[in-house]
């Protein structure tokens, strides 16, 4: 089983704090049966990561569960999110051969400046890139008819775990229903961030 979304790099994000919490969370994936992950840090105005310290960073952190024996293969992306300071990316770190995690800003949709989803996604898949949008149910101020340009566009679209059992509250949960009843998902990903995701996602993950 592969992961597709997670912030487990230690330092780069707001996700895992350092190396000791980096390596709990690699357990936890082994303990729920992953055998890969796509470790996808932030690249926003915040976290402006490049493909350098991704791969700086996977390389120091599969060192080091190789020498303890944790058996987890770690891939180098990015959560590359569309707004004007941190896309376009020259260098786009890509994962099962072609693969992008995008994002949009999750709570104010004029972060994005003059960047017109669909136009992106179009872009990147005419370059030969598949984009998935991450985690399209947390974005409230979206309507239907911008999930299904998105769609038709053709982005494959990222529930997180947890969306449906509330982890982001009821309407991202409604949101994420409607969604698989359209059946636009294509993958599901932990956006595991930390030891708290951790705990919840062992509540459903039995
Ligand atoms: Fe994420």
């Amino acid at each position: 089983m592969i992961d597709c979304h997670c912030h487990i790099l230690p330092g780069l994000d707001d996700g895992a704090a350092d190396l000791e919490e980096s390596l709990d969370l690699c357990r936890w994936f082994v303990r729920h049966g992953y055998t890969e992950v796509v470790c996808t840090s932030h690249r926003t105005r915040l976290y402006p990561n490049t493909a350098e310290t991704v791969e700086d960073a996977v390389a120091k952190l599969q060192q080091e569960l190789d020498r303890l024996g944790i058996a987890l293969r770690l891939h180098p992306s990015l959560e590359y999110r569309l707004i004007p300071e941190t896309w376009p990316v020259d260098r786009l770190l890509t994962w099962q051969d072609n693969h992008i995690l995008v994002e949009l800003p999750i709570n104010k949709p004029e972060k994005m400046g003059g960047i017109i989803p669909e136009d992106e996604i179009r872009l990147l898949l005419e370059k030969g890139f598949q984009p998935v949008l991450a985690h399209p149910e947390r974005y409230l101020w979206s309507s239907p008819g911008d999930y299904e340009r998105w769609h038709e566009a053709g982005a494959i679209f990222q529930r997180n775990l947890g969306s449906t059992e509330g982890f982001y509250g009821a309407p991202a949960r409604e949101r994420a229903l409607y969604l698989v009843s359209k059946g636009w998902y294509g993958f599901l990903g932990t956006d595991l961030h930390n030891r708290r995701y951790a705990e919840f996602f062992d509540t459903i993950l039995r």
